[in-house]
């Protein structure tokens, strides 16, 4: 039996953790940090606790690590690591080298899930390909693994991205409700049609610049609005913003 480690558990812990059992995995192959949310989330979903980190360490094949990022060289430090061990840290913006020399010997990885995971819909980046990982990784969405480290915190502007997008649906539910529609139907209209989209870039083979000239149709009500969003500037504010986001990644802002 693997069992599995949270090392920090909060909102993400949590969202992993309730994939995690969903995609049929036992509560008693799991053991949670006493820290943060560890008893409540324990309690709540009948998954053990550990003593403490060192206990969690030593009873665990797989360490999540799930602390702010600023936490998380201090909570891996002194803890008793071995070789045949895996730690993945989940923290953004944080290079394995700054838990290397604290973890060792034990094997590190890296991955940038999203909260949907806990209904297995999240894309997840994961640096280097680690089998074990794959296959425990696997009922919380797709997993894209990432061929070098430096491409990490790019892949890592995408979990930002899908707070603009709710953002966006947020935006555009409140706006279809504010003309009258229903506000539960606009609010399940606007999303759903961002998953619709999203679906079928993902879902297809065709380049993006052919799906979007298909809706695109000349005089028609696509190109009109989108006219007016370049003309704003919303495309090079969107832009903006995920340069804004890597940048705070690498830590040059
Ligand atoms: N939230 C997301 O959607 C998301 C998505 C992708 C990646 N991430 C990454 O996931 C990490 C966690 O994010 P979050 O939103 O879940 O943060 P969070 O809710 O603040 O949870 C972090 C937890 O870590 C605990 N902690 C801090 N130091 C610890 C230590 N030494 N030992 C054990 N536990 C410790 C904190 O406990 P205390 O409250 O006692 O300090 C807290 O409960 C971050 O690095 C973030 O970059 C988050």
């Amino acid at each position: 039996m693997t069992m599995i480690g949270f090392l920090g558990v909060g909102h993400l812990a949590a969202a992993l953790l309730e994939g995690l059992l969903a995609g049929g995995r036992p509560g008693g192959d799991f053991l949670l940090s006493p820290r943060g949310q560890g008893a409540a989330l324990g309690a709540r979903l009948a998954v053990p606790v550990a003593a403490d980190n060192r206990d969690l360490v030593a009873r665990c094949d797989i360490v999540i690590l799930a602390t702010r990022p600023r936490d998380a060289a201090d909570a891996v430090a002194g803890l008793p690591f071995r070789e045949d061990q895996l730690l993945v840290s989940a923290c953004a913006g944080l290079p394995l080298d700054r838990l290397r020399g604290a973890a060792a010997p034990a094997r590190l990885c890296r991955i940038m899930p999203l909260t949907a995971a806990s209904l297995g819909a999240s894309p997840t980046a994961l640096f280097p390909d680690e089998p074990r990982l794959r296959s425990l990784l696997a009922p919380l969405g797709p997993i894209l693994p990432l061929a070098r480290e430096a491409d990490f915190e790019t892949a890592t502007v995408s979990a930002a991205v899908y707070g603009f997008a709710q953002a966006l649906i947020a935006r555009a539910a409140t706006w279809q409700a504010a003309q009258g529609l229903d506000p539960a139907t606009a609010r399940r209209l606007s999303a759903l049609t961002f998953v619709a989209a999203g679906r079928m870039v993902a879902e297809s083979e065709t380049p993006m610049e052919r799906l979007l000239g298909e809706l695109a149709t000349p005089g028609g009500i696509t190109e009109r609005g989108l006219g007016v969003l370049e003309e704003a500037g919303a495309m090079a504010a969107w832009e903006a913003a995920c340069a804004a986001v890597l940048a705070k990644l690498r830590g040059s802002d």
